[in-house]
């Protein structure tokens, strides 16, 4: 790990230097635990916890890679307290991610919370093509946990950001924001990540007015890769997806809400 940044609200950015990292899809992710102790490998936590890959740097054929998360629990507090110097286990990149759209086609991203952190190179990527412009509606519960928003202020996309507390930006949720940009009329596709209920009244909206949609589902993983069957989310047509393996990333109308965890 070659750098730890506190950044207000609980977020945290790690810089991680990931010899022979391969490259990665937005939305793709990575499964990350505190590494040896005095050289010791910890149990403690016993399981990985999924991150978003937020972004990576190349200089040759060395790659730093970001991850921006919040200290939640036992797994991102110890990770919160890495230091600089200190080897930490990264599995990854995992997952489908996110298929970026093609030029000519009208993206809107939708994220709230740490789904933010799922977004950011989706966003980076729309915005280098050619076409419209695309927008990112950003949601918080206050101004002090929303993650990233200096990064996505440099990116050339149209930027609305709301927070609950009305600290920063309108007051209420992302979706008001959403209903808003969706009354327009214009033939968006829509990208979501974030809590459960935000994705699911996100994909509600989407279907309403007719916009296709995929979300990102930020399920408790414990493998990441297919192993522990601990990420299933219900589909619609019956049965079950991996999340890790299958997923994150899925269409709305694929996935069978009423019974999502
Ligand atoms: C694909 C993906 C990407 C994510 N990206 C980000 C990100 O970029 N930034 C960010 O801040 N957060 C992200 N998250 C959420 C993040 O993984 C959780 O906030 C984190 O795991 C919490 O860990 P904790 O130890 O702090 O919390 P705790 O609540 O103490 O522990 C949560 C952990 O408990 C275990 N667990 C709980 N329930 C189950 C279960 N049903 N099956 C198996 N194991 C279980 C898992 O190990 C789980 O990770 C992402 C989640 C996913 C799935
Ligand atoms: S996290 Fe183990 S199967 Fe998906």
């Amino acid at each position: 790990m070659l750098q730890l940044t506190h950044e207000g609200g609980g977020n945290q950015r790690l810089v991680i230097r990931v010899p022979g990292w391969p490259g990665f899809d937005p939305g793709q992710f990575v499964m990350l635990s505190p590494g040896a102790l005095s050289g010791v490998m910890r149990s403690d936590p016993l399981l990985p916890r999924p991150m978003a890959v937020y972004r990576e740097t190349r200089s040759g054929d060395d790659c730093e890679i970001e991850i921006l998360f919040k200290r939640h629990g036992r797994g991102t507090a110890l990770l919160a307290d890495s230091l600089p110097g200190q080897r930490l286990r990264l599995v990854g990149p995992l997952g489908r991610g996110f298929q970026v759209p093609g030029a000519g086609e009208q993206a809107l991203l939708v994220a709230g919370g740490t789904g933010v952190a799922s977004i950011r190179e989706l966003a980076a990527r729309c915005a280098e093509q050619a076409g419209p412009m695309p927008r990112v509606l950003l949601g918080a519960r206050s101004a002090v946990d929303l993650m990233g928003l200096s990064d996505f202020e440099t990116l050339e996309v149209s930027l609305g950001v709301s927070t609950e507390d009305g600290s920063l930006g309108r007051e209420g949720r992302v979706t008001d924001l959403l209903e808003d940009v969706l009354a327009k009329d214009e033939p968006f596709r829509v990208y979501c990540c974030g809590p459960t209920p935000m994705m699911r009244r996100v994909a509600e909206l989407a279907e309403a007015a007719g916009r296709p949609c995929v979300v990102s589902l930020e399920n408790p993983m414990a493998c990441g890769f297919g192993v522990c069957l601990g990420c299933a989310a219900p589909m619609r047509a019956g049965g079950y997806a991996l999340v890790c393996r299958e997923g994150p990333v899925f269409a709305a109308s694929d996935l069978s809400w009423e019974g999502m965890p």
